[in-house]
């Protein structure tokens, strides 16, 4: 079955779906403001780094793929997906601006859509988003009766450089609806996926989302907490969590201890979820500490640098990675922000180098000196820093003995390299 598809933002996540939809079958058309943006997707050209996006976008874009800056399309879709951004506001708590108006236009166009149509939101919003912002903004611009429209929240799992593979083989498929028929339109559109598919409520598709990210975050922070132990008592902490993982309640993934965890999901998310939890009168202690235990990993860091090589001032000190993770240029939120600038406080000479992020990170910190191999940045550094796990940096053990003083800090358990001082969690 083929559907004829909206989705409103050509971010991130609306670019990865609508080309996967396309992939998949049905007739997308991504809405989105920026020109820039649109131009590229039309042109097949991805705006963003993603592995296999590229390929996917090439191959529909112009056929069952196009972007426009207009909602028109709207006025013929079986389904629309709101894929806009939720950032944080000052406080943590999301802000919903953009889900507010994306909800207003819709309606508007919807007005003259002449059949049944699910609005569908995709964004990580709080519980009740849905129900409360979006079904009556749609309802008051279009006038349509619930009868012709249908209500849903499905949240994505998609993780930055292994988006396209986790769309295409997901673990699982969360549909929250207003009712049956809603839940069953957006069920159409994965029909050729195969896994297995829950239906909820509005409310706690919502809140799924949430709980997901917030419980992988507290893997990560709960393995820094143990992995800082470890340090202190002289244990590998890797060694300890590939033991506590083979306990299948448990599962060996997401406990890599070490720099913390950045991007654009897991540190808003959490946030958002103590926001909410304190706006409704609760005391949400363990994930207010999922977020400090993170916060402090990066000093945590720099302190070892500060015990083995002494005064920072005027050392030279390697950064190896930018990116938040690998496999993106992306570095939201990425560890190495706090670490560089306690760096540049402190009067170091920071060398950095990454495969993909040194152009994002030059747009923060203009001044430190940026290299285009690892080995640049090696050179004669008196401590390195690894903030990223890309798979490169466990072929570069040669470049290491460039350093002046081969004190190397892990941030991500990645290096082959055996020789010099190396310090990881
Ligand atoms: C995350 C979720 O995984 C995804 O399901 C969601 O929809 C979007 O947010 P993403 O932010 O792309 O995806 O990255 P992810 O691979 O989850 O890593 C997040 C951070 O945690 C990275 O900085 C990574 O380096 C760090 N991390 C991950 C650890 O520090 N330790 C680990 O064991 C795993």
């Amino acid at each position: 079955m083929s559907l004829k598809i909206s989705i409103v933002g050509g971010g991130y996540v609306g670019l990865v779906t609508g080309t996967c939809f396309a992939e998949l079958g049905h007739e997308v058309t991504i809405i989105e403001i920026d020109p820039e943006k649109v131009r590229a997707i039309n042109d097949g050209k991805p705006p963003i780094f993603e592995n296999g996006l590229g390929d996917l976008l090439k191959k529909n874009a112009g056929k069952r793929l196009r972007a426009r800056t207009d909602y028109d399309s709207v006025a013929s879709a079986d389904i629309v997906f709101i894929s806009v951004g939720t950032p944080p506001k000052p406080d943590g708590s999301a802000n919903l601006s953009y889900i507010e108006s994306a909800s207003t236009s819709i309606g508007k166009v919807l007005k003259n859509n002449r059949s049944y149509c699910v609005i569908t939101v995709k964004s990580t919003v709080p519980p009740g988003t849905t129900e409360k912002i979006v079904w009556p903004a749609v309802i008051q611009a279009s006038g349509k009766t619930e009868n012709e429209i249908g209500f849903a929240m499905n949240p994505e799992f998609l993780r930055e450089g292994r988006a396209v593979e986790d769309f295409l083989h997901p673990d699982r498929i969360v549909i929250g609806c207003s009712d049956p028929r809603a839940g069953n339109r957006v069920a159409d559109v994965y029909q050729n996926i195969q896994a297995p598919i829950i239906h909820t409520g509005l409310t706690a598709a919502e809140m799924i989302k949430y709980a997901s990210n917030s419980f992988l975050a507290t893997k990560i922070s709960f393995s820094n907490e143990i992995g800082n132990l470890c340090k202190v008592l002289g244990i590998d902490v890797y060694e300890v969590m590939k033991g506590v993982g083979l306990d299948a309640r448990i599962g060996p993934l997401f406990l890599n201890a070490g720099a913390g965890f950045g991007g654009s999901c897991f540190p808003k998310d959490v946030s958002a979820l103590v926001s909410l939890a304190k706006e409704n009168g609760e005391d949400p202690v363990l994930l207010e500490s999922v977020l400090t235990v993170n916060e402090h990993q990066p000093h945590r860091m720099i302190s070892i640098v500060e015990k083995r090589v002494g005064v920072i001032k005027g050392k030279r000190i390697a950064i190896l990675g930018l990116a938040f993770k690998d496999n993106t240029d992306d570095i939201r939120d990425s560890r190495a922000i706090p670490v560089i600038q306690e760096l540049v406080e402190k009067g170091a000479c920071v060398t950095a180098y990454d495969p993909l992020a040194i152009p994002n990170m030059q747009k923060i910190f203009p001044a430190i000196e940026y290299c285009s191999t690892a080995a640049g940045a090696l050179t004669g550094a008196d401590a390195c820093l690894v903030m990223t796990e890309w798979p490169e940096f466990s072929k570069i053990d040669k470049e290491f003995g460039l350093m002046a003083h081969k004190i190397v800090i892990e941030g991500r358990r990645i290096l082959t390299w055996k020789g010099g001082e190396g310090i990881c969690w």
